[in-house]
């Protein structure tokens, strides 16, 4: 038997263009192997796409990634184009229409990846998820701006917590802690942010009644930041709404050494839509048309897009290969301290699946 899936790739601007295909190959590698077919339709939605044209993807763009099992994304941005054009003008789009509302980020300290962190702070080992609210929260269009230029000015952006978009995202960061180690900390700021946040503790105490085997806890956003940074090790799943979500990610990818290797997933649970996988990582023009991209970020992201898929074995034996690399070759890019290109870097990966 063989399972056929249609992914949408999106390599974007910059980089995106030279980390997506090894992912694509080690993708191929590892599901000739495991009896899955898998085939690509390529879009070529960017910055470069808004400067000829107008628009980051045509109108009907989403209807035509629609159909496809998933969609794996490079990344865009570029300088000229303000990054607001390309976050609404194509990431926000499909992360809402296909109700992606799970932005899951995986945070682990590699063998072979030194953290900027001493040694002793992360020990006995770093392995935490964060799940990011995606839907909803302080990222809103409403609000507005009135009296521009002059001395009364003013800017107001109201932020949206409903009771389903958050109680759904706390049951997904529930049911992840019960399926690892059972310990779920919830980032807050119910002490300065009276409304929302409130409303958000409330139903992360009304949801816990449902998951008694996990342990959970609330912590105020700014001292949790502290904590991620001082003992990263006592975490196993943090849940946030979407901006304390972002920031926090960014923060715990930087504890485990390079933003290179930071992968994400955007996900609908409930697979009515295709879900999307992508390095946490931006463009990255300084480095663009080199070849030295890192290209980790988006083969973990893969690997997580094969989990989604139904095939964790597949996704498993991908990062097996990578994290075998980083612990015993050499061989890695310049980022994590090595000398090699992306395609010398995904050569040894690809040598491991054989
Ligand atoms: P960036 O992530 O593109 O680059 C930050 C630094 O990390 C740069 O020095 C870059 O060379 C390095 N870096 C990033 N990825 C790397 C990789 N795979 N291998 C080796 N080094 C890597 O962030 P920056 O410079 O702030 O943003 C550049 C553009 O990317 C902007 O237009 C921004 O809006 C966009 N961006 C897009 C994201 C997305 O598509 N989800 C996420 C973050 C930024
Ligand atoms: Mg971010």
């Amino acid at each position: 038997m063989t399972d056929r899936y249609r992914i949408a790739l999106i390599p974007g601007d910059g980089i995106g263009h030279e980390v997506l295909p090894p992912a694509r190959a080690v993708l191929d590698a590892v599901a000739r192997r495991h009896g899955i077919d898998l085939t690509y339709d390529e879009f070529d939605w960017s910055c470069q796409r808004y400067l000829e044209q107008g628009a980051m993807m045509p109108s009907d763009g989403l209807d035509q990634i629609r159909g496809h099992d998933s969609i794996l994304l490079g990344a865009v941005g570029w300088p000229g184009v303000p990054d607001h054009v390309s976050l609404w003008g194509l990431l926000i789009p499909i992360r809402r229409e296909f109700r992606q509302y799970v932005n899951l980020r995986p945070i682990r300290v590699l063998d072979g990846v030194p953290s900027p962190l001493r040694r002793e702070l992360t020990d006995p080992g770093v392995d935490f998820v964060v799940v990011r609210e995606n839907s909803e929260g302080e990222y809103s269009e409403i609000g507005g701006r009135l009296n521009r230029g002059l001395p009364s000015e003013m800017a107001i952006q109201e932020s949206v917590f409903t009771r389903a978009g958050v109680t759904r995202i706390l049951d997904y960061a529930f049911d992840l802690a019960g399926q690892r180690r059972g310990v779920l900390t919830s980032a807050t700021k119910s002490n300065g942010i009276i409304h929302t946040m409130p409303f958000w503790d409330e139903l992360l105490q009304e949801r816990a009644a449902d998951y008694p085997k996990v342990k959970w806890n609330q912590e105020h956003i700014d001292a949790l930041a502290a904590k991620v940074v001082l003992n990263p090790s006592r975490f196993d799943v943090i849940v946030g709404s979407n901006l304390f979500g972002d920031i926090l990610s960014d923060l715990a990818a930087a504890i485990a050494g390079s933003i290179g290797i930071a992968p994400s997933a955007n996900l609908n649970p409930e697979r009515e839509y295709p879900s999307m996988f992508e390095p946490v990582h931006g463009s990255a023009p300084d480095i663009y048309g080199q070849g030295v991209a890192n290209p980790l970020g988006t083969i973990w992201s893969a690997s997580m897009m094969l989990d989604h898929l139904g095939h964790p074995e597949a996704g498993a034996e991908v990062l097996e290969a990578v994290f075998g690399v980083l612990a015993d070759s050499p061989v890695r890019t310049r980022d994590l301290g090595g000398t090699a290109g992306t395609e010398e870097f995904t050569r040894e990966i690809l040598a491991r699946i054989g």
